[in-house]
């Protein structure tokens, strides 16, 4: 691990204390004091005087709009903590954004997620503060990837991870996310399965479910195989055996929780591996005082912003620039303007809402 982790480690040890979510500020000077509360230690002062302002507008216009807003837990912790009406995982904010009636769907997060949204509650009008805020997994594979695997491996049925993007569902027969992937598989009237697009998840679901991996091209087994293909998560891709290693040693009572979108031998080296919120909510329960938390770094900032008694050791050198790109100042001009608006043709839009459908009735 790299000398700066280390420093980062040390550095994160101080965290501070008695957190909660904001409650409605009549001030954007009430906003900053409530923000300056929860997040001591992890956003300097000058940071947050400025971010709070921001925040405070975001949430006035928000309600004259007519507008919810759902945040990813990557989200950094100034916006996480203070604009989002919901925040949560790929499933958790997909189930809200199909039931919600606001008007406006102000997705902070990525453009998948953003689809999603539209896809379940088209007549919404859904917006992604950021044009470009895309994703290593749904950019690795297109929809006539997924045409041409049915062709080779046919009747097999296609799982596909959230992470992709409309045409690539369209093609699919079933949606799955981090916290429901397993149970999805298992849960299918089929011994072998197509597990689309992130090699590490599919090798991870595939240890839990007793499956035989194929790379595409490769001839099947026959029973029980699971055909993957070659996506990687840039973020969950660049953490190694190694830096759990280094931390347990630096360490020793350190519990190592990672998000399953990391490869197979770090997810076996750790302690526990979940859905980002399933993370979250992990942490929370254990009693256990110091973690090393193997995910966007921002997600670490806001789980120990809720848990100033435990320590979270993270690597910030590691980021997703995807997920950076959202920011209070871009969220605020997405309110004002209506940008980016999600549009998804309507063909495409009824057969991924199909795979989403089935993905929502299974879990
Ligand atoms: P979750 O569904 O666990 O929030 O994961 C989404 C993601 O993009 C993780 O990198
Ligand atoms: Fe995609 Fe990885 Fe970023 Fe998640 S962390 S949005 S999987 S690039």
């Amino acid at each position: 691990m790299h000398m700066l982790s280390y420093l980062l480690f040390f550095f994160w040890n101080i965290i501070p204390k008695n957190m909660t979510h904001i409650s409605e500020a009549v001030t954007a000077s009430d906003t900053f004091e409530q923000l300056k509360k929860l997040l001591r230690g992890i956003v300097p002062e000058t940071e947050l005087i400025v971010k709070a302002e921001i925040a405070y507008e975001i949430n006035r216009l928000k309600k004259e709009k007519n507008a919810i807003i759902l945040g990813h837990n990557y989200m950094e912790p100034a916006l996480f903590y203070s604009i989002p009406d919901h925040v949560g995982d790929s499933l958790g904010l997909a189930r809200i954004a199909a039931e919600t009636d606001a008007e406006r769907i102000v997705f902070c997060g990525v453009r998948f997620m953003a689809e999603t949204a539209k896809i379940l509650n088209p007549n919404r009008m859904v917006l992604l503060p950021a044009e470009v805020a895309g994703c290593s997994l749904a950019a690795s594979i297109t929809a006539s990837d997924v045409r041409e695997l049915k062709a080779k491996y046919p009747g097999i049925p296609v799982v596909t991870y959230i992470n992709t993007y409309a045409d690539v569902k369209a093609e699919t027969d079933v949606c799955c996310t981090s916290s429901n992937a397993s149970d999805i598989v298992r849960k299918l009237d089929s011994d072998s399965v197509i597990c689309l697009p992130d090699e590490f998840l599919a090798k991870n679901i595939a240890r839990e479910t007793g499956k035989h991996v194929i790379t595409p091209g490769s001839e099947r087994t026959g029973k029980n195989d699971m055909v993957i293909w070659d996506g990687r998560c840039e973020v969950h891709d660049k953490f190694t055996v190694e830096d759990i290693e280094n931390a347990r040693r630096q360490f020793p009572d350190t519990v190592v929780v990672a998000h399953p979108e990391c490869s197979p031998e770090v997810v076996q080296a750790s302690d526990y591996s979940g859905s980002t919120t399933a993370m979250t909510r992990f942490v929370k329960e254990s009693d256990a005082g110091r973690f090393l938390i193997l995910t966007e770094c921002a997600m670490g900032d806001n789980i120990a912003a809720e848990n100033p008694e435990k320590e979270m050791l993270r690597m910030c050198s590691i980021r997703c620039p995807h997920m950076n790109e959202i920011t209070l100042e871009d969220t605020l001009k997405s309110l004002r303007e209506d940008i980016y608006q999600i549009e998804i043709d309507e063909d495409i839009r009824i057969r991924a809402k199909g795979s989403l459908d089935r993905m929502l009735e299974l879990s």
